[in-house]
């Protein structure tokens, strides 16, 4: 191989910055979807004829080696539109079934393969210490052993079903200081992880010695520091640690543009990041600048062969070990399994099993022949709202944004044809009323509130607590029911320590995703609550960070880690 051929390799664009030329042209050796990546049409079928294009012009050059596509499916194939949106990370937490999560990576495999991406970014194995980071709702849980076990199911599932998992971000990215910006950037995302080395060993190391025992043959490092020192220049943590000590032989890939952030010029960014240890760049724009970057960097002796040599063997290992060269272009496959009924029902049970139930003052399960049903709040009837980030979009968004039940239409399915069902997103339900004009006497209201989408630091918060419209809803709820259900959608537990005594029941519902009916299901009893929080529950802002291994001087918090009512089945 040509020293241009090694370097490309070693290169991986974002697919709005390369035609499939320049993937020949440059020897390119990976081409990645960032968040909202897709094609237009947003379609299985572009999404294939869209990959199946660059792999033709990998396979063009002299070598004709393979080339990756990459993607971050956190919760499915959650860029292409009608995908099975699966509950974030956070509910399969609350779950914790590993068996459960090593399904849906088959599923969301499946999906990938279907429409011809070979590559997962996921899963997130963070153990997230502080629930203000943006990101907290991409992890399992604040627990080691938990995200351990469940990271390892997604990473099983996922190289069991033929695609490349990528646990991330090594190493320490749930651990930074609130504040400890040194860059002016986020609050918590992307900043300094101030732990020593024992805890760093004891607490965030766990998850990536289970996912590479559970086979995972790539591993993304973190934007994130360590003690001021950036992950992706530390080649104690890249080289020493990962690959030298855990005996790591796959590749490790940066983030986003991440060695930009290490200090000094882009020459030094390069040769720093490349000789602590990364083998792959996510260099989503300017590629040609890292390429004649890297070459010059090999030229001048900063940046030696074998580690040129070293880090293409990684890849090239991997690419084998992955059939690639066997099979670059996955097999003609069922468009249908994506979004499929069976997909979509693995979903809804998943669903079912991350809800908890935090209170119930003998209100829940509702009777389905309940005569009358008040269902408020934008979150009930927001298939957006209920996805959360990285769903079509890095950001997400509100809306119909993909296919999908909301929770108030899972309501209505679940619900005796008879049970009369009223929506008015803002609670006031003027309408719903006797021929007298009294309001209709309803069996119970559901307020449905939480969070906006977001994701990574921008979902960065001072505080969490309830946007002001949604109390006064839920006031207004208060006043025309005799039996109050409040269901939170949100990436993380919020403070609504003051609001709680108002509520006769209230059930943590994460970010379910496409299939809001499995929320229906557990409120009207046709499944339990069994979920239990795999986050601390805060009291207080002023509590924050809090989890299960904070100093009792912090005070109680709400609910306990691992706190969840249940109901007979
Ligand atoms: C993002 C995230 C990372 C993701 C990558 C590609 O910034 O930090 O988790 O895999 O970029 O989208």
């Amino acid at each position: 191989m040509s020293l241009a051929e090694k370097i490309g390799q070693m290169t991986q664009v974002e697919k709005n910055s390369i035609t499939p030329e320049d993937v020949t042209t440059y020897f390119v050796g990976s081409v990645l979807s960032g968040g909202g990546g897709f094609p237009r049409p947003n379609t299985p079928e572009a999404w294939r004829a869209m990959v199946v294009a660059y792999q033709e012009a990998a396979l063009a050059t002299p070598l004709g080696i393979p080339l990756l596509y990459g993607v971050d499916a956190v919760h499915g194939h959650n860029n292409l539109r009608g995908a099975t949106i699966f509950p974030h990370n956070i509910g399969l937490g609350a779950a914790n079934d590993p068996a459960l999560v090593e399904e849906i990576a088959r599923a969301t495999a499946a999906e990938l393969h279907a429409t011809g991406v070979q590559w997962n970014f996921a899963p997130v194995v963070a153990v997230t210490q502080d629930i203000r980071w943006g990101r907290t709702y991409e992890g399992y849980g604040e627990a080691t052993a938990l995200v351990s076990d469940l990271g390892a199911a997604f990473v099983r599932g996922t190289q069991g079903a033929g695609i490349l998992a990528t646990p991330k971000h090594f190493i320490g990215d749930g651990a930074t200081a609130f504040g400890s910006s040194t860059t002016g950037g986020y609050l918590l995302d992307q900043e300094d992880a101030r732990i020593d080395e024992a805890t760093l060993r004891r607490v965030h190391l766990p998850p990536y010695q289970a996912a590479l025992a559970a086979g995972a043959r790539s591993v993304m490092a973190s934007f994130s520091s360590w003690n001021g020192d950036k992950v992706h220049g530390s080649r104690y943590l890249l080289t020493d640690l990962l690959k030298g000590e855990l005996g790591f032989d796959g590749f490790v890939v940066s983030d986003w543009q991440a060695i930009d952030q290490l200090p000094g010029d882009y020459y030094s960014d390069v040769v720093t990041a490349i000789n602590a240890g990364v083998d792959m760049v996510m260099t989503p724009y300017d590629y040609r600048a890292f390429i004649a970057t890297l070459t010059r960097a090999v030229e001048q002796g900063d940046v030696s062969q074998e580690r040129i040599d070293d880090a293409v063997s990684r890849i090239l290992r991997v690419k084998f070990e992955q059939g690639l060269f066997e099979q670059p272009l996955a097999a003609e496959e069922d468009f249908a399994l994506v979004g499929g009924a069976a997909h979509r029902a693995l979903a809804r049970t998943a669903v079912q099993r991350s809800l908890v139930l935090l209170k119930n003052e003998d209100v829940l399960p509702l009777a389905t022949d309940a005569g009358l049903i008040l269902v408020a709040g934008a979150a009930a009837d927001d298939i957006g709202r209920q996805a959360g980030g990285w769903t079509i979009e890095w950001q997400g968004g509100s809306g119909d944004i993909t296919e999908g039940t909301s929770i108030l239409d899972g309501i209505r399915e679940v619900v005796a044809p008879a049970t009369q069902v009223e929506f008015d997103r803002f609670g006031r339900f003027e309408r719903v009323v006797d021929a007298a004009g009294a309001p209709l006497p309803a069996a119970a209201c559901i307020g449905v509130v939480g969070e906006e989408p977001y994701a990574e630091g921008l979902g960065d918060r001072r505080t969490l607590n309830l946007a002001d419209h949604e109390r006064d809803m839920l006031a207004r709820l208060r006043e025309r029911c005799a039996r109050l259900v409040v269901v939170i959608v949100s990436g993380r537990p919020l403070v609504i320590t003051e609001e709680l005594p108002q509520w006769d029941a209230l059930v943590a519902a994460w970010l379910p995703g496409s299939e809001g009916g499995g929320v229906a299901d557990v409120l009207f009893g046709a499944a339990p609550f069994t979920g239990k929080l795999s986050f601390t529950w805060p009291a207080s802002n002023e509590q924050l960070p809090i989890n299960s291994s904070s100093d009792p001087a912090q005070g109680e918090p709400l609910f306990p880690l691992g706190f969840g009512l249940t109901t007979a089945p």
